[in-house]
């Protein structure tokens, strides 16, 4: 008998525990051993079958790490198959979290029992794919089919009390999940309780399955998977039990050949890979009980709020009193959402502003806390001096983090007499909802305190990257280099609205003009001055329209104007009228002829930069790996994710001819398009930046 499931018989009941940690995923030895295990047990003469997970959870799924390789039998499919059609009685026993296959092969048992804090749910979408072992057949059969839509397209895990009440689990009870799914399984047989085969159900109720997968890929923005698998439900409303399965199984085939599935798979692991730093094995963090912010505008009010909704207690220091209230207006705004959706009670929001939440504008009160971020305007004299002060009161080992956006963590670090606990925690905007955290790491940070940063991005729940010390670490450097490519083909006769609806139509969320609005025009407007200032290259091409937009009081959406006109709305985005010709100002000033532009070469000379970019950061060493480039941009800019990130989709389009088109490109400006060094030598060796990944991975 195989070692990923072991049997057990008691009494009339033979018991098939599978144990494959972490999670027990349906790889070829458990499909192995539980197909075994139904053979035995009817070898044997025993009268029903319980299936469970040891460890902490039943199968959450089929082994993604076999997805691309040759499938070994017994197939997934098969074995559900093989399960329902056992003339014993077959029960599962579910908790931790029965996903995909995991509830695939539950759906095939005849009877299902689950612990209180059970989920089940058929996530497949996010990997491309569709609930390719029957799942789109069984869970409408169970469930009816606008249940069964909803969970497939969303992949959304459902609780064991909804599960339930939609008829996907027969009983809910407390306890070991071997012995109440061996009472169970004992009192059926005494009840002499039938067989019950999901598939002789009757078929689910029709519906218009055309609306619902034009409705879902819209809503999908470009993946296909949650309306491909709208097709398979349909499939079980339209045809017997085992043409459905049939079809669910093209449509399965058809979605794991496709650059999408290949995208999100990368997703997956990469998003689990960016925490795991050699550097940091075996290192602990510092223990962080109590959170000091200082600067309650944007984003010291969203990160407060992520931290308070994390259960850490917080001080917030702000300039005046007037200024604390207003930071304290703002968190309870964001608490009052969370409270909206049903994260928190009435209670917890009370308990949260009034007692967790402490406001000061004396330095002293944070003397006691474990980790203070600051987050005060992004101007390096004011950090340098709230730095200063942190480092005449804190304790001694309180971990000292700015969340600036662009500025050197090692100035920063500098003027304080421990520069070794100095950190950058780079959050997003909003800070409570957005999931990344860029972890900036000095050259003198120690390596506890970078371990106090992952583990405090952890809690806080978010996808936490390391990132190295330059102007705009990994995220917001990157941006500055595509987000110039896209200045320059507005000079050269491109459209800001055309670029918009180009990338939007490749899967951004949103264009990076309306993204621009939305942030305002403001932030950008001080970057480039602040450059202008530094001093430009003499080659850089600059231009002035987005300056005149910001001189005539338009700063995007909070002005109402930017880019778009927002005067119905901020989802009913209209062409601001004053912007073509401060654009066409800008070209006459430069002697430029404007050209059409496919949107096609917009696409493609918009990602050219951000991989040529994002290249020299892994070159450089401020990202470790290229995958930790993806996570960032999928997590922090909006970047489809079925694209995989930047790094997967230049790896898929093909490195040579991605360094082809930049040394064209060159000829025409050699300033901004200059090959980085590792593409160049990727292709030199024949490499991919996923090569990168498992060398250094
Ligand atoms: N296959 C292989 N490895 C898996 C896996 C799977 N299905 N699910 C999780 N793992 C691995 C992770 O990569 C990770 O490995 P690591 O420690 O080496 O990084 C480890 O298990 C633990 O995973 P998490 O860090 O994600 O642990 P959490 O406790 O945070 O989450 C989970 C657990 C909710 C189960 C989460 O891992 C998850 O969502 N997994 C994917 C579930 C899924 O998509 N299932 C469907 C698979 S496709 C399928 O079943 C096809 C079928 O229809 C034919
Ligand atoms: P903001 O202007 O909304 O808030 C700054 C707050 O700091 C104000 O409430 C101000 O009263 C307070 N402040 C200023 N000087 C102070 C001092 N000496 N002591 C105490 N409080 C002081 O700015 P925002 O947008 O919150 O940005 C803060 C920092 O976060 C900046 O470094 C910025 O670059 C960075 N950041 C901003 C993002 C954004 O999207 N807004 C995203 C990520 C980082």
């Amino acid at each position: 008998m195989s070692e990923a499931v072991r049997y057990e018989r008691v009494g009339d009941v033979a018991v098939l525990a599978v144990n494959n940690p972490p999670v027990n995923a349906l790889g070829h030895a458990v499909r192995a051993g539980l197909q075994e295990g139904i053979e035995r047990a009817e070898k044997e003469g025993a009268r029903a079958v319980l299936i469970y997970g040891e460890g902490r959870t039943f199968p959450a799924g089929a082994d993604i790490r076999e997805f691309g390789k040759p499938p070994q039998p017994p197939h997934l499919p098969e074995l559900c198959n093989r399960i329902e059609s056992s003339p014993l009685l077959v029960v599962s026993s579910i908790h931790g979290t029965a996903l995909g296959g995991g509830l695939e092969v539950a759906l095939s048992t005849h009877y299902r029992i689950a612990v209180p804090s059970a989920k089940v749910g058929l996530p497949e979408v996010h990997l491309g794919i569709l609930p390719g072992a029957g799942g789109t057949q069984r869970l409408p059969r169970v469930a009816g089919t606008e249940k069964a839509i909803e969970m497939i397209t969303t992949g959304r895990h459902v609780g064991a009390k909804e599960a339930l009440e939609a008829g996907i689990i027969d009983r809910i009870e407390d306890g070991d999940p071997r012995e109440i799914g061996l009472a169970y399984a004992n009192e059926l047989l005494e009840q002499g309780a039938p067989r019950r085969p999901v598939s002789e159900m009757p078929a689910p109720a029709p519906a218009d399955f055309d609306a619902i997968y034009n409705a879902t890929l819209k809503k999908g923005r470009g993946q296909l998977s949650p309306a491909v698998a709208v097709r398979a439900v349909q499939a079980a409303s339209e045809l017997p039990f085992d043409e459905g399965l049939r079809r669910e199984r093209e449509l399965f085939m058809e979605l794991m050949n496709s650059d999408q599935r290949e995208g999100l798979i990368h997703a997956f692991f990469a998003e689990r890979a960016v925490g795991k730093l050699p550097e940091l094995e075996g290192v602990s963090p510092r223990p962080v009980n109590k959170l000091g912010v200082i600067g309650g505008g944007t984003m010291g009010a969203g990160i407060a709020t992520a931290a308070l909704l994390s259960g850490l207690p917080v001080v917030l220091l702000e300039m005046s009193d007037e200024a604390a209230q207003a930071a304290k207006a703002r968190i309870a705004g964001n608490l009052q959402g969370a409270l909206k959706r049903g994260k928190i009670s009435q209670e917890q929001f009370e308990q949260l502003t009034e007692k967790a939440l402490t406001l000061t504008t004396s330095y002293d009160d944070l003397a006691d806390v474990d980790l203070v971020i600051e987050a005060v305007f992004e101007d390096m004299d004011v950090k340098k001096k709230v730095f200063a002060q942190l480092d005449a009161v804190c304790k001694p080992g309180a971990v000292l983090a700015s969340n600036t956006s662009y500025l050197n963590i090692d100035e920063i670090a500098a003027t304080t007499s421990r520069p070794q606990d100095v950190i950058g925690l780079h959050f997003f905007s909003p800070a409570h909802v957005m999931k990344l955290l860029e972890i900036v790491v000095g050259d003198k940070t120690a390596p506890d305190v970078v371990a106090t940063g992952f583990a405090l991005g952890k809690r806080l729940g978010k996808v936490s990257v390391r990132a190295g010390v330059c102007d705009g670490f990994i995220g917001n450097r990157i941006l500055a280099t595509y987000r110039t490519a896209a200045d320059h083909m507005i000079l050269d006769g491109a459209t800001p609205y055309q670029i918009d609806e180009a990338l939007e139509a490749f899967g951004f969320a949103m264009g990076p003009f309306a993204v621009s609005d939305l942030a305002g025009l403001d932030i950008g407007w001080a970057v480039r001055k602040r450059k202008r200032a530094e001093g430009m290259d003499p080659r850089a091409r600059d231009s002035t329209y987005a300056d005149k937009l910001c001189e005539a009081g338009h700063f995007g959406q909070k002005t109402g104007k930017g880019f778009y006109d927002y005067s119905d709305g901020p989802r009913n985005r209209k062409p601001n009228p004053e912007v073509m010709p401060l654009i066409e100002a800008d070209r006459a000033a430069q002697g430029i002829t404007p050209r059409e532009f496919t949107d096609e070469e917009i696409v493609r000379r918009y990602m050219a930069a951000m991989v040529n970019e994002a290249a020299k950061v892994v070159g450089e060493g401020i990202a470790r790996r290229p995958l930790d480039v993806d996570v960032t941009l999928l997590y922090g800019y909006g970047f489809p994710r079925y694209r995989g990130g930047p790094m997967k989709w230049a790896d898929m389009q093909g490195l040579p001819g991605l360094l082809a088109d930049i040394q064209e490109w060159a000829k025409e400006d050699d300033y901004f398009w200059q090959p980085a060094p590792l593409l160049e030598q990727l292709v030199a060796e024949g490499k991919t930046f996923d090569d990168l990944n498992k060398e250094k991975s």
